[in-house]
Parts: C-alpha cells; structure tokens; sequence
C-alpha cells in the first residue's frame, strides 16, 4: 500500500514508518521537525518536511503520491505543556487535524488510522479500562485528541472515512535505528536511563497513591509492538467496515493499546537496575499534578479486531532496548 505517516520523524512515526518500509510498503514520512527529527527516517522512505496547516502542499502530495492510507501520528503530545498552552493544542492537534482530514476527503483517501492516547479517559474509574470506559480527559492534551476522535467519527459517518483510533497507553522501548528523544524529556524510562547515566537527578513523583508499593501503576507497551499494530489497523482500513460492527460508533474503530499489564514507578526502576546492571539513585518528590493512580488496558478489542499481540510485553525487554539505544546513539540524533 502507499501509506503517508504524518509525525513521522517521530518517536513513534519513525518507527512505524521502519515497520512500514520492512512490510514492502510505499512509505512518505511528513514531519515539519519541531519536535521530530530528520535523521530518525529511515532511507527507504521518501520524506517531506511540512505541516499539516498547508492544505494545498498536503492535497498535492496525496495525490502525486497517489496515497490510499494516511497514519495520522503528528501532534503536540506534553500533558504538562498542554496545561500551559491550550492554543499550542488545539491549533496543532485539532485545527492541523482538521486540516488533514479536509485534505483527505479533498483528495479522495478514506483510509485513516489515528494516534490516540489512554489520557481520553482522564482518572478512570476501575483497570482494566476498556474502550467503552467513559472518555473525561483532564487536560488539553487528552481533550484535543479526544476531539479529533469526534470528529473522525463524524466525518466516518458522513463521508465514508474509514478511520481506526489507537488509544496508546505508556509507549516504551526502541528499534536498533530509532529511540526516544524529547526536549525536554518528561517520561520515566527515559528519566530512569538518564539518572543511570548520571546525567539528570531521578525523581519518583509520589509514593502515597492506593496502590500496593504507593508509586504509579502504567501499562508499558514496547514501540515496535506498536508499530505492528499500526500495520494491522492500515490493513483494516482496507475493509468497508473495518470495525466489523465492533461498538464505539458507527463511523469510527477505537481500539486500546497496551501490553494489559500494570507496572508501578518503583517496579520500572528494579527492573532497569537489573537491565543497567547497577543500583540507581532517585528521590522521592511530589505528586504530580494530574497523574491517575493506575492505568491499565484492556486490550481484548485489539487482540481480537487487529489479529494482534504484544509480543515484547516484559519491562526487562523494552528497557533493554532503550538502553541498547542510548549506547549506540551516546548524543541522541545530533551528528
Ligand atoms: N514519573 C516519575 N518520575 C519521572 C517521570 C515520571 O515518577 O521523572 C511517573 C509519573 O508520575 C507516572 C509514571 O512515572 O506515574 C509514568 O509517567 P510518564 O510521564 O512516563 O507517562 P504518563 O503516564 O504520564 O503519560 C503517558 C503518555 C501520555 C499519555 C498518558 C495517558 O506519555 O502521552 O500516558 O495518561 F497522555
């Protein structure tokens, strides 16, 4: 298939446009390299720098590409900065969003597979969460995706779009060519593998939630799992209905996914001790503003609707891959 990944000199988009490429398949990576970076996509891939708010480049570049489906991974994705600048947000994950999808029905490409995120749900109310779980989001970051899921939804009805939105849990780990870097950086392993290093002091953001060590409970689930996932819900999109009637709304397919195991902060810093092969310091601060107590998938859906498993479900695994990152890129994607 001839696939556009927006996003994806990404974190996640880099790697799925790997998994892409490996597949056999036409891969264009859009990025406008703010937050992505140029030397995460891979030669197979042909990549264009741009933003999704350029209607007409973006129209262009579907049909010269002659695109049939279009992974949708660009976004702002900072809870905590979402905070801060709502309109950063809603201006990149709704009106860009928009824009795609206008450039999408404009262009004639109904096939659409959305980046989405467990933060839709807010603080919900039981783990496992399963995709009927109310959506509460309680931050610009989960509310504009949230949106853009609307929206999908409606233009499914609509106009016929046949769209799938994955709801990511805690994305983790890395491909032999791409890892995860952010500026700044404000996830736990990343964090946890930078106070091993030496090179940043780790701090467990509270150790008094109702959980059985006190410390938060995440699900993690590995990026190259991810990646195939990606794949699986492409290749649905291919189907008139690629729901199958599954609930959620007629015009879109919402699916979570997560390893559907719960690992809480402390637990994630034994387990890269044993990966590092070293005690590693940390502090015990505050709550984060914001953080639920424990978010688990249930990923049932997944399993069933995309033929798909975690396959690199262990802490140890996806640490592993991380740190195996770090040493072979010791300055990230700087020269
Ligand atoms: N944590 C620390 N110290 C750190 C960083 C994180 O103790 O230095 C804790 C957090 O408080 C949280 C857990 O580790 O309990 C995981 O935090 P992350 O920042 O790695 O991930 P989040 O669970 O906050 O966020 C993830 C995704 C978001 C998504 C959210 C859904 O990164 O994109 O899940 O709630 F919105």
């Amino acid at each position: 298939m001839r696939v556009l990944v927006t996003g994806g000199a990404g974190y996640v988009g880099s790697v799925s446009v790997e998994r892409l490429v490996e597949a056999g398949h036409h891969v264009v990576a859009l990025d406008s390299l703010v937050t992505g970076h140029r030397r995460a996509v891979t030669d197979g891939a042909r990549f264009v720098q741009g933003t999704l708010r350029d209607r007409e480049a973006l129209e262009r570049m579907l049909r010269e590409e002659r695109i049939e489906a279009v992974l949708h991974c660009a976004a702002r994705s900072l809870v905590g900065q979402s905070v801060l600048d709502p309109a950063l947000y809603y201006n990149e994950n709704v009106a860009g969003g928009l824009g795609l999808l206008d450039a999408l029905r404009a262009a004639g490409v109904e096939r659409l597979v959305f980046s989405s995120t467990a933060a839709v749900y807010g603080v919900p109310a039981s783990v496992p969460v399963p995709e009927d779980a109310p959506l509460a989001p309680i931050n610009p970051y989960g509310e504009t995706k949230r949106v853009f899921e609307g929206a999908m939804r409606w233009y499914g009805e609509a106009y016929g779009l046949r769209g799938v939105a994955l709801r990511y849990f805690n994305v983790a780990g890395a491909s032999e060519r791409n890892g995860e870097q952010h500026d700044p950086e404000t996830h736990l392993i990343p964090n946890v593998l930078a106070a091993a290093l030496g090179r940043a002091t780790l701090s467990v953001f509270g150790t008094d939630y109702p959980t059985p060590d006190g410390t938060c409970i995440r699900d993690y689930i590995h990026v190259a799992d991810l990646a195939d996932a990606h794949l699986a819900a492409l290749e649905l999109t291919a189907r008139p209905d690629p729901g199958g009637g599954a609930p959620g709304g007629a015009g879109l397919t919402v699916c979570n996914l997560g390893s559907g195991s719960g690992f809480s902060v402390l637990q994630v810093i034994r387990a890269a001790e044993s990966v590092v092969g070293q005690p590693i310091p940390y502090e015990v601060g505050p709550r984060r503003p914001g953080d639920p107590p424990a978010l688990v998938a249930s990923n049932a859906r997944a399993r069933e609707l995309l033929g798909w498993t975690p396959r690199r479900g262990s802490l140890e695994e996806m640490i592993g891959s991380a740190w195996r990152w770090l040493q072979t890129h010791p300055s990230g994607y700087a020269a």
